[in-house]
């Protein structure tokens, strides 16, 4: 046990001086840029200086172990990696996501397969010169989106994999992250598992997604992206970070592993009037009319079969600039005039409420921002990393939870 502990010490030693000029200990100041927007957000905007990590999305997994789908022929990776070395910044890439985490299962089934694909992965490393590989697997022994492939030894099977991939010459030297949810991975009983400990000896770090709490899918209006529901009614505790990091840390992630992953959209919904305002002010938790989802900005997605053959409505979720095109917010990110504004003091998030529209908003801004931004630096976690890039409006955002963290 002690030998396995020292080894586990020496090889993370190994690792931070092998890539000491680009991977510095330090706060995660990361983002997910999205390769599918780069025509509206291209590589150009992004704001170098307050990021050292981007995070490009998706490398999706395939049928094929031997092979990643980018989504483009590659060229985008390569801008991006080669805009961010320019500014002493790291890219890694994130395999999985909503719709890319079909094959995960299978792709770390077998020893074989294992193998196959940590070679698929230090391939897509040493090609594009990425310093890091984020896994966004939704999720292991749980199902996702609805047809990926799933087994009650998908946790197990991604660890094994993980610590072949670190025993690589080139996984070795990579930073290893994943995005989770707000509860750690599904053991074979398909309920949270209790020890993580493997992962953190694995992982530089995970990223949580505090964000999808609430949605179409709930029984009412509620927080998207709650920092806190302890002091919510016990209905009205869907999760939050203050949660998830207990429940990860519990499970034996330490909290400087921990990087809290925040969103720069919100849900919207169709909210009648009598349910949304109650004596002049915004009610907390109304009701919605699921028959009539409001459509969301130019990012959001249509009504349409997804990749499992399932018929959705659309997706609803308005980008920070998106509230402001759509005349909720000021372009300062200010409520605008004629508009209902609530700020929930618990989960600390705010809405918007168009009242002749009828269409509520729980979103994020920058005193949310804040808010979690002074939560990453009291309860010691790593940093923060926003989904996406290109949702928030002349850094707003960005600014605000760096500020807060204390990284300005
Ligand atoms: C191994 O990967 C291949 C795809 O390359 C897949 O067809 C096969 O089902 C996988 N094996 C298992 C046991 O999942
Ligand atoms: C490595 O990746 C490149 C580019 O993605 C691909 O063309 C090549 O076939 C891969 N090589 C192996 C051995 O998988
Ligand atoms: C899960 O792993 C156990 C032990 O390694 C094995 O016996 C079992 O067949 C596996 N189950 C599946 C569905 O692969
Ligand atoms: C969360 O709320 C509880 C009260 O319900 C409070 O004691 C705790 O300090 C809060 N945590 C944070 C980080 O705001
Ligand atoms: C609304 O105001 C009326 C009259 O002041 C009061 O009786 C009622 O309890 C209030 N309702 C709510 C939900 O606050
Ligand atoms: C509220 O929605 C209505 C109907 O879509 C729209 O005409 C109006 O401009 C919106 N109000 C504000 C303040 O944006
Ligand atoms: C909510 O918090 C804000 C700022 O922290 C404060 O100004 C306000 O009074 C609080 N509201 C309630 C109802 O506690």
């Amino acid at each position: 046990m002690k030998s396995l502990l020292i080894g586990v010490a020496l090889l993370a030693a190994s690792r931070i001086s092998g890539v000491s000029s680009l991977a510095p200990p330090g706060p995660v100041t990361s983002s997910w840029w999205t390769s599918w927007h780069a025509s509206d957000f291209p590589v150009s905007k992004l704001s170098w200086g307050k990021y050292n990590r981007v995070v490009y999305a998706f490398a999706e997994t395939t049928p094929d172990v031997n092979t990643l789908d980018l989504g483009d022929p590659g060229d985008l990776l390569a801008e991006l990696v080669s805009a961010a070395h320019a500014h002493a910044a790291q890219v890694s890439v994130s395999i999985g996501g909503w719709t890319g985490s079909r094959f995960f299962s299978t792709a770390v089934a077998t020893p074989a397969n294992r193998t196959a694909f940590v070679k698929t992965i230090t391939n897509l490393t040493t090609t594009y010169h990425l310093d890091g590989i984020d896994f966004d697997w939704e999720s292991p022994a749980n199902q996702g989106i609805g047809c990926n492939t799933i087994s009650p030894n998908d946790t197990a099977n991604f660890l094994t994999f993980l610590q072949e991939l670190r025993k690589d010459p080139v996984g070795e030297l990579l930073t290893l992250s994943a995005a989770t949810g707000i509860g750690p991975f599904f053991d074979a009983d398909g309920e949270p598992g209790s020890d993580m400990k493997g992962f953190a000896e694995v992982l530089d770090y995970i990223e949580i997604m505090d964000y999808d709490v609430w949605g179409s899918w709930s029984d009412g209006v509620g927080p998207n992206a709650p920092l806190n529901d302890t002091c919510a009614s016990p209905a009205d505790q869907q999760g939050s970070a203050v949660s998830a990091v207990k429940a990860w840390t519990a499970a034996g992630m330490p909290a400087n592993q921990i990087v809290l992953a925040v969103a720069s959209y919100g849900h919207s919904f169709r909210v009648a009037k009598s349910d949304a305002i109650v004596n002049g002010t915004m009610a907390a938790y109304p009701p919605f009319n699921a028959d009539d989802p409001p459509a969301g900005d130019a990012w959001d997605d249509a009504a349409g079969v997804d990749e499992c053959g399932t018929y959705n409505t659309v997706g609803g979720l308005q980008d920070f600039w998106g509230l402001m095109q759509f005349g909720f917010l000021t372009s300062k990110g200010d409520a605008a005039p004629d508009i209902y504004y609530r700020y929930d003091n618990c989960t600390q998030t705010p809405y918007v409420y168009n009242a002749t529209s009828e269409v509520m908003v729980a979103f994020d801004n920058a005193d949310s921002f804040a808010a979690k931004g002074k939560y990453i630096k009291s309860a010691g976690l790593r940093g923060f990393s926003m989904w996406e890039a290109g949702g928030d409006s002349d850094d707003i955002l960005l600014d605000a939870v760096r500020s807060a963290a204390g990284y300005l």
